[in-house]
């Protein structure tokens, strides 16, 4: 028999793919994508579907899901920074209708913000601190979380550090990827050294929020690794774990860039009450990266 249905938005994204592969075959899975099935296998419903505002309302009367894993968005920051109507559709305003329709039905909503909903200034950030935009991709995510916050819905606002993984579905937005991809044509990845942050692997993360879909949480919690770092030494560990030598990784301030959006400096995370609530196991950088190229083996 099968157990309560969940529904993951964005399903050809970087998050959603992990989250897809990990579900256990006993959950009534469904996705909804842009793109074509990625997957098929029993218990897994593909909608191919454009979600919108204009359509949600719709879709879910259709899939009537126990919970939402909403992780669909625009997540690239400089693209946000460029089009902030478009963001401010999409990663707001799906937001708020997803939850005023899951307010309606009953239904659990996930929603993937951000650890860059705080300014950076200080670090080492707590559920209960206040989040403050340094860029538009984290005023999306901060109306958002702020929509919410004050509506009726059964909701965890799930702020999410720096993932770091491989594609295991689709593709998406891994840095990692991108790294290795630089490594491959000789290149010199260039990184910066005044960005902290407490990563998380992408299995962890979906093993989390599957897990949140299906306990009664309901609130905020910071979804991070146990490590903080900034991100010149953590591609140093990446590089060095994969076998170059860390000559390939060169630190700079990307800071003068035409077009890149303003980042926050040190936005580490604390994961207190993710690990004192969950029975995912929260790692740091080199078991979690570990659980990555485990993942990905197993997998081929
Ligand atoms: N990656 C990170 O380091 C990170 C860190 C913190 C928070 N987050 C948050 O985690 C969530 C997942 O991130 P991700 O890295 O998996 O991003 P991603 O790889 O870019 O995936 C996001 C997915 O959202 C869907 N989407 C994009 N534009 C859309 C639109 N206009 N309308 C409807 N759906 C659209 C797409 O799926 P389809 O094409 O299949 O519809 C896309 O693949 C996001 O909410 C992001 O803000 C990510």
């Amino acid at each position: 028999m099968r157990s309560a249905r969940i529904l993951v938005t964005g399903g050809s994204g970087f998050v959603a793919g992990s989250i897809i592969r990990q579900a256990s075959p006993e959950i009534d899975l469904h996705v909804v994508s842009r793109g074509k099935p990625l997957l098929a296998r029993p218990g897994l419903t593909w909608h191919t579907a454009d979600l919108s505002s204009d359509t949600a309302t719709a879709l879910l009367n259709k899939i009537e899901p126990a919970a939402i894993i909403h992780t669909a968005a625009l997540a690239d920051i400089d693209y946000c920074q460029a089009h902030q109507d478009e963001a401010r559709l999409v990663n707001t305003g799906l937001t708020v209708t997803l939850a005023k329709e899951c307010a309606e039905s009953g239904t659990r909503l996930i929603f993937l913000s951000t650890d860059t909903v705080f300014s950076g200034e200080r670090g080492n950030y707590k559920e209960s601190d206040q989040p403050r935009a340094v860029n538009f991709y984290a005023e999306t995510k901060i109306a958002a979380e702020l929509a919410l916050v004050y509506s009726e819905v059964n909701a965890v606002i799930a702020r999410v550090a720096l993932v770091m993984g491989l594609p295991v579905l689709g593709a998406g937005n891994s840095f990692l990827s991108r790294m290795i991809a630089t490594l491959e044509a000789g290149k010199v990845i260039t990184v910066p050294e005044n960005e902290i942050r407490t990563p998380i692997d992408v299995i962890t993360l979906g093993q989390a929020l599957l897990e949140l879909a299906s306990n009664s949480f309901v609130g905020i919690m910071h979804l991070s690794g146990n490590d903080t770092v900034n991100r010149y030494e953590l591609a140093k560990r990446i590089v060095k774990r994969l076998g170059h030598s860390e000559d390939h990784v060169k630190a700079h301030d990307p800071s003068g860039i035409p077009g890149r959006a303003v980042r926050p400096r040190d936005v580490s995370l604390k994961n207190t009450r993710a690990r004192n609530l969950l029975s995912t196991p929260l790692c740091g950088v080199d078991e979690g990266l570990e659980r990555v190229l485990a993942f990905q083996k197993g997998a081929k």
